[in-house]
């Protein structure tokens, strides 16, 4: 189709149902130039390797794993759990439970794991899916370092945990104003120098960045932090890691620089 009669139309089709701007406004071209502008200085996509983290690591046992739809990647929980074990990490935050898959997968490797999900009956209010909504927990129901805190991410009262956190975990609604509130109302929960924040979806495959996640991730941040956010290779994952490492950066198309062994055991 010729380039005017597209454009017509599109025009047309927004005419006709306005809600369509959304689609071109919230296009991941439209925001990467954005992003650009913001954040020139993040422009390089910076990325650490499993290597560079955890140059002592060879094996880690991701259990459970569902492989089942929407879920996160073998590489995401690894990340999770070395990160764990490498900061001694003893109290785990996650917002976004779901089948409770990475909060269990965390829970041997910490003392206290935290949960935030929104509440059955606010996602059935919502018009949820009831088939979805009962698979929430199905992991993690149960396991006795875990708890369930349930609402909603943008006005939970955290202080009331009278807590603070060696690792958090990101990974709830994805719009990016949602993630820059997740992020900037999280960060004065980090315990102490040492602690992580880990978001999930900052990709949308492990070579494309998604820039919808990765904006509420800078707008989210103090800005004297941004030099510490990294992409983490092979995984979905952005990563507050509070030291300067050798990093590389983001191309698509580049030599793997770890490549992984994967065994399946199949439990029923
Ligand atoms: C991608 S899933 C989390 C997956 C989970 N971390 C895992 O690996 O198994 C996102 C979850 O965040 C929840 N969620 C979305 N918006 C939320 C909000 N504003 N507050 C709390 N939870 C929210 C959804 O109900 C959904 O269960």
């Amino acid at each position: 189709m010729k380039k005017v009669s597209k454009a017509i139309k599109a025009f047309i089709a927004i005419l006709k149902k306005p809600y369509l701007l959304n689609a071109v406004l919230n296009s991941e071209e439209l925001l990467e130039l954005e992003f650009q502008v913001l954040f020139p200085s993040a422009n390089e996509k910076k990325q650490i390797s499993f290597s560079t983290l955890f140059p002592l690591e060879k094996d880690v046992n991701v259990y459970p794993y569902s492989f089942l739809s929407g879920s996160s990647l073998a590489t995401d929980f690894a990340l999770l759990q070395l990160l764990c074990k490498k900061i001694e990490a003893e109290d785990y935050f996650e917002i976004g439970t779901w089948r409770g898959e990475s909060v269990a997968n965390v829970a041997p490797y910490v003392k206290n794991c935290f949960t935030l999900n929104l509440s059955d009956d606010v996602m059935l209010k919502k018009g949820l899916d009831k088939s979805y909504i009962q698979m929430h927990r199905f992991y993690s129901e149960g396991i006795k370092n875990v708890t369930h805190l349930f609402g909603d991410s943008k006005y939970y009262d955290y202080s009331g945990l009278n807590k603070k956190f060696d690792l958090i975990f990101i990974d709830g609604d994805h719009h990016t104003e949602s993630v820059k509130s997740d992020t900037s109302m999280l960060f004065p929960f980090l315990k102490n120098e040492k602690s992580v924040i880990v978001w999930h979806d900052a990709k949308l495959d492990t070579e494309t960045c998604r820039y919808e996640v990765l904006m509420g991730i800078y707008q989210g941040m103090p800005q004297e932090t941004h030099k510490h956010i990294y992409l983490v290779e092979n995984t979905l994952c952005a990563i507050y890691w509070p030291y300067d490492l050798a990093f590389s950066k983001l191309v698509k198309n580049t030599s793997p620089e770890n490549t992984f062994d994967i065994q399946l055991r199949i439990k029923k």
